[in-house]
């Protein structure tokens, strides 16, 4: 238990639900770097392995396409004409996105992922739970409800009220973190993604094969393993596992959402490739000769923008810099942001990691202000201090 609550700090840089306090965990960047090896991604094989047991309706054409960004540059791929067959054999209704809400500070990031699954033209559902108590309609709008409502009305968005699962236990950061898990409630679908960050739509994951599995989940490979990342969850709703994850809410040293998971599931659950499924912004800063946990080996070569290609969710962790929507503290920005390397006198320096670093953030803060209005957006604060900085000066941002 007491390792998991560990392990749950370490976290902090990997979850969407930062407190805006800012509170930097007692982690270094160094440290996860300097962790044992992992072994190479079992995850292939386990897609592979499942590819071969498969159940019926599933193309493999699907999931080789998943292997295919997960393991090399060169398996073969043409998969359009199948995956358009597999499509078709679909009933998309029977799969959606699910989001949850406890709080307003986290709706517009909600908002954010809702709004890139719908523009990406996502074709499965999209469903958002949120505490029974907001009002929708009334005299006087919250800026909550109409957040909702463009959930509902220009995301195509299903709205769930729901009772929130609250926890008197521990920190008040994650007291409410175990409401994520009713989504094993919703039992009207057969298939759930949950996602705690921004991603490209996936909708290939929802055909692969679980098995006997309920859930699928990639590693949070930048940790000591196994251990089972629940930034995104690939789960199969029913009242049988929804009853065993509501014990465990019941039960007092369970931890949290996360480590239910991981009490439930790290020895049964599919996982998903981390690459492409599971990438965290922290991997632009850790320098050459340090990407063997992301890219799977010690010899694949790393390229930070053929890495960011293929990512289809990427998660915004950079201790000590706070997430994107909280304001940095002076100085931290120019502090975090990866170095260019090589070169003299600033000719010949190699800085495609600050480049797709940076180019991150500055879609993140665009799309803020897009999606939930200006004074959302604390990216431009950031810039200014980045912009500050003499030894960042040079970027463009
Ligand atoms: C893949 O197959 C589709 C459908 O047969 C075809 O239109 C497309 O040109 C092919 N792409 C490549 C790269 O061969
Ligand atoms: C797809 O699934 C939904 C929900 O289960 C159902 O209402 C609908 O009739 C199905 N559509 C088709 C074409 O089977
Ligand atoms: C779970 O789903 C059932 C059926 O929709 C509902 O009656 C029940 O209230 C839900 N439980 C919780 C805790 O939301
Ligand atoms: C990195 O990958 C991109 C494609 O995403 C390619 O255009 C570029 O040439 C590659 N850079 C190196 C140094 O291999």
């Amino acid at each position: 238990m007491e390792r998991w609550i560990q392990l749950r700090r370490y976290e902090l840089l990997g979850s969407s639900e930062e407190t805006d306090t800012g509170d930097a965990p007692q982690v270094r960047l160094g440290k996860w770097l300097a962790l044992r090896r992992v072994r190479t991604i079992l995850c292939v094989g386990v897609l592979l392995l499942a590819v071969t047991t498969s159940i019926h309706f599933i193309d493999a054409s699907t999931i080789s396409r998943a292997v295919h960004h997960a393991t090399s540059e060169s398996l073969p791929t043409n998969t359009t004409e199948s995956t358009a067959k597999t499509n078709d054999q679909v009933n998309w209704s029977d799969y959606a996105y699910v989001q949850y809400v406890t709080n307003e500070n986290y709706l517009c990031n909600s908002l954010m992922i809702l709004e890139s699954l719908h523009r990406l033209k996502s074709k499965a559902d999209r469903i958002m739970m949120y505490p029974k108590e907001w009002q929708l309609a009334g005299s006087s709008p919250t800026a909550a409800s109409n957040h909702l409502i463009q959930a509902r009305d220009q995301y195509h968005t299903k709205l769930i009220p729901i009772t929130v699962q609250h926890s008197t236990k521990g920190d008040p950061t994650w007291q409410d973190s175990f409401t994520k898990l009713l989504a094993f409630n919703q039992t009207q679908y057969k298939r759930l993604i949950s996602l705690d960050s921004d991603a490209t739509h996936m909708d290939e994951l929802f055909l692969t094969p679980l098995g006997s599995s309920p859930v699928a989940m990639p590693r949070a490979y930048w940790l000591d393993q196994p251990f089972l990342s629940s930034q995104i969850i690939l789960l199969a709703p029913s009242a049988t596992e929804w009853g065993r994850v509501q014990r465990f809410i019941d039960q007092k040293d369970s931890g949290f959402d996360m480590d239910i998971l991981n009490t439930l599931y790290r020895d049964s659950c599919i996982v998903l490739p981390h690459r492409p499924y599971n990438l965290i912004t922290a991997e632009f800063r850790a320098g050459a000769g340090n990407h063997a946990k992301y890219l799977g080996s010690e010899e694949a070569r790393w390229n930070a923008s053929a890495v960011l290609n293929e990512a289809k969710f990427v998660h915004f962790s950079d201790w000590p810099l706070p997430k994107p929507w909280i304001k940095a503290a002076d100085g931290v920005v120019a502090e975090t942001v990866p170095k260019c390397t090589g070169g003299q006198n600033g000719e010949g320096m190699e800085c495609a990691d600050r480049d797709v670093w940076m180019g991150l953030y500055r879609d993140f803060s665009e799309r803020r202000q897009r999606v939930c209005g200006r004074h959302y957006d604390k990216g431009r604060a950031r810039r200014r201090d980045v912009e500050s900085d003499k030894g960042a000066e040079r970027m463009n941002v």
